[in-house]
């Protein structure tokens, strides 16, 4: 299966899970600059929340998207809120897009608040959701 990973992090703490994700799946991480090819089955996409919304530039890269993506998997970071799911999954829904059912979520470090997350632990969490998700299409 055709796997990238995507992601935008703009101090870091997505790009951590991204990196654990792609790991697990055996494939590199790549910020939004880098184009995904028209053959991907399975996309997994980063992003976070930054004052209450994602970044123009992740909707952006969800507007410029092929259509021929065979579906793709959300994670998010963020400090207060409980994800980012909604709003990227929304942007990828409205292009019609395959948006699975299972995302992860996980605090980041912002200010004096989750120091050091993500941790180990939520890493080794997105980890397992990456395999799970990736495992869905063979069972
Ligand atoms: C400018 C800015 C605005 C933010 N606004 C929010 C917010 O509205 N709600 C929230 O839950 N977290 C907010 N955060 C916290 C980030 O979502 C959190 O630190 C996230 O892990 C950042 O991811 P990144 O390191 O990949 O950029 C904000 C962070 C920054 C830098």
């Amino acid at each position: 299966m055709k796997i990238e990973v995507r992601y935008l992090s703009k101090s870091g703490n997505t790009a951590k899970v991204a990196e654990a994700v792609a790991a697990a799946v055996g494939v590199s991480a790549s910020p939004i600059g880098e184009p995904v090819a028209v053959d991907t089955e399975l996309l997994f996409l980063g992003g976070a929340v930054y004052a209450f919304g994602i970044d123009e530039s992740l909707t952006q890269f969800i507007a410029a998207l092929p259509q021929t993506i065979g579906r793709v998997a959300v994670f998010s970071t963020s400090a207060i809120v409980k994800s980012a799911y909604p709003q990227i999954g929304k942007a990828l829904a409205d292009r019609s897009l395959t948006v699975c059912d299972e995302a992860f979520h996980c605090r980041g470090a912002f200010k004096f608040m989750h120091k050091g997350r993500p941790n180990a632990e939520d890493l080794k969490d997105a980890e397992a959701f990456a395999k799970r998700v990736s495992g869905e299409a063979d069972v």
